[in-house]
């Protein structure tokens, strides 16, 4: 596995003509950025050797690399579910690949059910933490020496980056909630009995990607953070009915929103990162290992 790694990020440094430290998931409620990217190169998944090649309708699978109001960005066009078959390895290859190239702050969004009450649809949901209920870890299998064996889970969402998105929301006048992401298999949407187990569990919206690319990404050191869009409502007194289409319409109008907050982030956090350059983590303890 580790020499599939090696291999694609060798494969892409050869050709990248930036150094990008800040990563970009374009999930769902994201798609909207990629054309704010300028100066932008381009590698289609199916081009990358040893790349997973997504099939969701809908998901360009592609690796945008440019400038993001002039910060250099790496993007993730199209992401890897669980539920369309790839293993746990696969769906998190490409932030295994970003840690070889250098990316220490990763940024995702995703659609999600709300079940917290005071929820409503095309609400933006900033992630404070996650309950794993994926029935494989991704960190399954021989420990990679980017972190512990046993990893602490403590801060997986970045505090720092929250109080920044807060920050933000509030100077662009955006309201934003807060909560936790539970992470779920698929491909079905939650039973109304499913919701409120979900809710009880302490959870405040359900959705099906994320959380294994924020665990391993968190395992390498590398800071999160990850907004959902809430596209549809289940586990209290409401319609519970939901479909793709529905999901898309919620997640398209909250769209600007979104994209406002995650540029103007990734502009504000690298000019932070480059008053801090001494703190953050360069070394790699990957290298030489098999
Ligand atoms: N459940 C799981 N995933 C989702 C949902 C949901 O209700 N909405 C959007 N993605």
């Amino acid at each position: 596995m580790y020499t599939k790694i090696q291999e694609t990020a060798s494969w892409l440094k050869e050709r990248m003509t930036t150094s990008p430290k800040t990563a970009i998931v374009l999930g769902t409620g994201l798609g909207q950025l990629a054309s704010e990217i300028t100066d932008t190169y381009e590698f289609p998944y199916q081009d990358i050797p040893n790349f997973p090649v997504s099939t969701v309708e809908g998901h360009k699978g592609k690796l945008i690399f440019g400038k993001l109001g002039g910060v250099d960005i790496m993007a993730m066009q199209g992401r890897f579910h669980f539920y369309e078959g790839y293993s746990m390895k696969d769906v998190t290859f490409p932030v295994r690949v970003m840690y070889e190239l250098g990316i220490t702050t990763l940024y995702v969004s995703n659609a999600a059910g709300g079940m917290n009450p005071q929820f409503k649809i095309g609400d933006l949901m900033i992630i404070t933490d996650h309950i794993n209920l994926f029935p494989e870890h991704p960190l399954r299998g021989k420990n990679f020496p980017t972190g512990p064996r046993f990893p602490d889970m403590h801060e997986t969402y970045d505090h720092n980056l929250i109080a920044e998105a807060d920050s933000i929301a509030n100077d662009l006048n955006i309201p934003v909630q807060h909560g936790v992401y539970v992470g779920v298999q698929g491909p079905t949407f939650e039973t109304p009995a499913e919701y409120k187990m979900y809710r009880i569990f302490g959870g405040d919206a359900v959705g099906m990607s994320t959380v294994p690319e924020v665990i391993v990404a968190h395992h390498c050191g590398i800071k999160t953070f990850g907004i959902s869009v809430i596209t549809d409502l289940g586990g209290f007194d409401v319609p519970v009915e939901v479909s793709h289409e529905e999901v898309q319409e919620a997640a398209n109008m909250a769209q600007p929103k979104m994209t406002a907050i995650m540029r103007e982030m990734i502009i504000r956090a690298e000019r932070i990162q480059a008053h801090n350059q001494d703190k953050f983590n360069t070394d790699h303890p990957t290298e030489g290992w098999k």
